[in-house]
């Protein structure tokens, strides 16, 4: 029994991509437990650039087998299209893909109204979404009106729940000056796309617990970070969906005792894409530097990442809500450079100095600072922590320490192999 689950530990695109493609080298499944196409993971081998949306990150494996959980919200237009790419570029999906069949659909009127309601939005309740209509599939799925990837097997059935949730929305739409979508054009557009995805459909609750009981190595794929999870983010400015780990349970079926391992993604310093608070942001020639040698701009959108220092009382918050078991640092090749680095290590709020975030009273701390020297040597070609600089070594040392968690694998660049790997995961 070996389920490993691997999450954000900040805001985002943090490299959750690209760890879970490394690790699925050695795995047979890994699965995808929430969120949609609002994702946007990374995955670079050779020189090969791939940006999975709804995919899991371990599928340019050939033999994993790759399943999306009960926990996302899938817009089966992109998962086609998604699917379509991957095998034009040579990437053969067939026969090892499962999509689950409780998970729920997007379907046109949810990123019309995703899009409405922001730019409708007065200024301070902007939440800069992704705009592919996540908030309202996932209000759907707790109202009870949505439709699951299952229905699509009867287009009968789609139809009546169609015109369920639109007469649920019409009063929303109407207020936000949209127009009534219309049933038989939804319906003629998703027919093709059922056509493709029905075969994918599956049992993905039992696919994985069996492969469980057999020994099969399982990775259990996060998206969007516990700073934007529903139930633990900076509430209301998150994603609409449980992004921490034991969202992996619901999201995928697998109770708590069968996970073995929780590692959270950690860049070196701190990004943030959309609107909420981010106090360490950094609005200077270091943020810009951040932004243009990390290449932060989004995946899925393209919006230039928001950058700043690293806050260890945010990463000690994604620890204990994750509960997790070691930490991943990535892109510390971008920090190269930049001395001396400053890091978050406390808040001082209106009741004195805490070292925990105050997660709802971010608008009234400032972030206390320490100073740590910097490095001038690139890092990409460092597989082993020798091989790293003195103060690069002493500042993961300092995130493990301040932390309490331990590091499986430090990131030097966006390259599969441009990793050092302190421990098998799976051992
Ligand atoms: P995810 O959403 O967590 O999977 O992360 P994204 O893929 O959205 O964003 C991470 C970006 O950083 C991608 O462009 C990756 O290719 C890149 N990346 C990941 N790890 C590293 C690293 O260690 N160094 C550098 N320079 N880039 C990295
Ligand atoms: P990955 O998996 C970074 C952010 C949006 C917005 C908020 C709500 O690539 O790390 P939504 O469209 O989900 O309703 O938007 O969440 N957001 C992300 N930011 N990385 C992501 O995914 C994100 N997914 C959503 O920018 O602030
Ligand atoms: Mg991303």
């Amino acid at each position: 029994m070996s389920a490993i689950v691997i999450v954000g530990a900040q805001w985002g695109d943090e490299g959750k991509g690209k760890i879970v493609d490394l690790i699925t080298e050695d795995a047979d499944v890994v699965a995808r437990f929430a969120g949609g196409p609002n994702a946007g993971h990374t995955l670079v081998v050779g020189d090969t650039k791939i940006v999975v949306r709804l995919l899991p990150s371990g599928i340019l494996h050939p033999k994993a087998v790759c399943v999306m959980g009960q926990g996302m919200v899938i817009d089966p237009a992109v998962l086609v299209g998604e699917i379509d790419a991957l095998e034009a570029r040579g990437h053969s999906t067939a026969s090892r893909l499962f999509v689950s069949d409780r998970a729920h659909l997007i379907l046109p009127y949810h990123p019309l109204i995703d899009g409405l309601r922001e730019a409708s939005a007065e200024a301070g309740k902007k939440i800069g979404t992704t705009k592919r209509g996540i908030g309202p599939c996932y209000e759907d799925k707790a109202g009870r009106r949505g439709v699951r990837a299952g229905d699509l097997r009867d287009m009968r059935k789609v139809e009546g729940l169609l015109e369920g949730a639109l007469a649920a929305w019409m009063p929303v739409l109407t207020g936000l000056g949209g127009e009534a979508p219309n049933v038989r054009e939804i319906l003629a557009w998703l027919e093709p796309l059922a056509a493709r995805i029905v075969p994918l459909l599956a049992d993905t609750s039992k696919l994985l617990n069996e492969a469980l009981r057999e020994g099969k190595r399982v990775v259990l794929e996060g998206a969007q970070a516990a700073l934007l999870d529903l139930d633990h983010g900076t509430y209301p400015f998150v994603t609409s969906s449980s992004a921490v780990a034991g969202g992996a349970c619901v999201g995928t079926g697998i109770g708590p005792t069968r996970i073995r391992r929780v590692i959270g993604i950690a860049k070196g310093y701190a990004t943030r894409v959309g609107e909420g608070p981010f106090p360490t942001e950094l609005g200077d020639e270091i943020g810009e530097r951040l932004r243009s040698v990390g290449g932060e701009y989004g995946s899925v959108t393209g919006r230039p990442r928001r950058t700043g220092w690293l806050d260890l009382p945010a990463l000690r918050y994604a620890a204990r809500v994750n509960g997790l078991d070691a930490l991943a640092i990535t892109k510390l090749d971008v920090m190269t450079g930049i001395s001396p680095l400053r890091v978050c290590v406390a808040y001082d709020t209106p009741t004195g100095r805490t070292q925990d975030l105050p997660i709802d009273e971010l608008a009234t701390a400032t972030p206390v600072y320490e100073a740590f020297p910097g490095w001038t040597e690139a890092l990409a070609a460092a597989r082993s922590l020798d091989e790293l600089p003195g103060a690069a070594r002493d500042y993961l040392k300092l995130v493990e320490a301040s932390v309490g968690v331990p590091l499986d694998m430090v990131s030097v660049g966006p390259r599969r192999d441009e990793t050092i790997v302190l421990r098998d995961v799976f051992a």
